[in-house]
């Protein structure tokens, strides 16, 4: 693990200069997206991406056009200097951190929309947002051009997304996948979390706990949705201050919710604890425990 800090750009420009001087011919340039507020979360991403890259660049970009909430955007965690000390300590070569003017310096016109994979889920219920992931991704994409760039599974719906966009535009970049880190309690750790009450705080793993009750449903051999999801939202009952937004059985590519279970099916659900909303998601199969 190398500890230098890395050099931080925010201009297109400078990124370019830089990256001229640093790649070599057959190099892989590795790219981490990110909003910052870095937690382990993020580092395991990067601690990837380090073994998988020649040169290792990080985003830091908190997406305007990715909140549908204003008041989520303005409190969203900031902390360059944070970041930056553990993005050494990640061995990160590069961080990116543009202002809102370099990334969208008059209003924007074109947006990349992925159809279908975005009905369901957090898509559901906020409006606008993939297609502000979306597009912010194609943007990093070309303006870094990354050959390889890694994304969390504990945001499922956003690694579909972004696989299926890089399939149908035909970016040049390997999408890696790597697993959810969690809180020894099962909590998925998120940038958000630090919104949590105490007391929110020690009812949280309720989520994961959940989820992995119904994925166990599914593994010795339930392969109605229905029941599956009355026992996710059964496990939420002692705790009438988490509200379920929405508990879906979907395909674990497509997005779309199943009726039977017949393959690999993805357990997502998303629930507000006061004013923070939690998601998470678990990947089984029918029968894996038989
Ligand atoms: P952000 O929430 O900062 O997450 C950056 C990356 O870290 C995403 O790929 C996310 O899935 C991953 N991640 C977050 N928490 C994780 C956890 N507990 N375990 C594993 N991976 C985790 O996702 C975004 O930013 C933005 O939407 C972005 C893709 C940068 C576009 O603006």
């Amino acid at each position: 693990m190398s500890d230098r800090m890395p050099r931080v750009v925010g201009r297109i420009t400078s990124l370019g200069e830089l990256l001229g001087e640093l790649r070599r011919p057959g190099g892989i340039l590795g790219l981490v997206p990110t909003m910052g507020a870095l937690h382990d979360g993020h580092l395991r991403l990067m601690e990837e991406a380090r073994r998988g890259s020649d040169i290792l660049a990080v985003s830091i970009f908190v997406n305007p056009i990715q909140f549908n909430q204003r008041d989520d955007f303005e409190r969203y965690p900031r902390d360059l200097e944070r970041d930056r000390a553990l993005c050494g300590q990640a061995g990160v070569d590069i961080i990116f951190a543009p202002p809102r003017e370099e990334m969208y310096p008059r209003p924007m016109k074109t947006f990349v929309d992925v159809e279908g994979l975005t009905e369901h889920l957090c898509g559901r219920f906020r409006p606008g947002h993939f297609r502000g992931v979306a597009t912010v991704v194609a943007k990093l994409f070309q303006i870094v051009r990354p050959d390889r760039a890694w994304f969390g599974e504990k945001d499922a719906q956003q690694l579909a997304v972004i696989r299926r966009m890089v399939r149908d535009l035909n970016f040049p970049v390997e999408i890696l996948e790597v697993p959810t880190v969690r809180e020894p309690d099962g909590l998925a750790l998120s940038s958000r979390n630090r919104h949590l009450s105490p007391h929110e705080r020690s009812v949280a793993p309720a989520l994961y706990r959940a989820l992995r009750a119904g994925a166990a449903l599914v593994e010795r051999g339930s392969v109605d949705a229905a029941d599956v999801l009355n026992r996710v939202r059964g496990e939420f009952q002692p705790y009438p201050e988490m509200r379920i937004e929405y508990a879906e059985v979907v395909h674990p590519d497509e997005m779309q919710p199943v009726g039977k279970i017949t393959g690999p099916v993805r357990i997502a659900a998303a629930v507000w604890l006061g004013s923070t909303r939690l998601i998470d998601n678990v990947l089984c199969r029918p029968g894996a425990a038989a």
